[in-house]
């Protein structure tokens, strides 16, 4: 109780007092907004930090609700759910990410091929289903089971014995972040 109080005293005594001698109350918004009082100063900060930090959550709560009521409409729809994959900034450019889609057992892989391109496929080889992998220098997605290759920007099958494409993940970035809307299985 005694240290709340000196606390207080000692508030108190770094206040001073606004150049035209008025009281706190009749002090124009800005001077309140930029004081010049340690304690004041300290108040503003902290309700600054908490005013964004509500508006940091509210964006946040919003983003996922959206994400929630697009996973609910693709659901009623029959496609697959929206799925956050990475943060940007966590792929490379010429980097690879692994990731599962649309169910766990469903591997598939991304690839950042530029500054702001994307590609992702399944990767499960369509010929007998080895795990495939992209090399960007080449341009080849190479399947080492039987040397097969798809070509890293459509996907398509470009040497060896594969006929299908790779089932193609398609993509959206959103708030500095990829995700996975869909997969299209091809034929041709
Ligand atoms: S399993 Fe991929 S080429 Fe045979």
């Amino acid at each position: 109780m005694k240290e709340m109080m000196n606390s207080r005293n000692r508030d108190r005594d770094q206040l001073c007092l606004a150049p035209d001698g008025r009281p706190d109350a009749d002090q124009p918004a800005w001077r309140k907004d930029f004081p010049i009082d340690w304690p004041q100063d300290h108040y503003v900060a902290r309700r600054d930090f908490t005013k964004f930090m509500v508006l940091v959550s509210l964006g946040l709560t919003i983003g996922q609700f959206w994400i929630g009521l697009q996973n609910h409409l693709r659901k009623r729809r029959g496609k697959p759910p929206m799925m956050k994959i990475v943060q940007l900034s966590e792929v490379a450019t010429g980097g690879t990410f692994a990731f599962n889609y649309p169910a766990k057992q469903d591997p598939c892989v991304l690839v950042r091929t530029g500054a702001e391109t994307f590609v992702a496929y399944g990767q499960k080889c369509t010929h007998l289903s080895c795990a495939v992998v992209p090399d960007t220098k080449s341009g080849c997605i190479h399947c080492p089971c039987h040397e097969g290759c798809f070509d890293l920007q459509s996907g398509r099958p470009t040497a060896g014995p594969p006929r299908r494409p790779l089932p193609k993940v398609t993509l959206t970035i959103r708030s500095g972040a990829i995700y996975a809307t869909g997969i299209e299985e091809r034929t041709t």
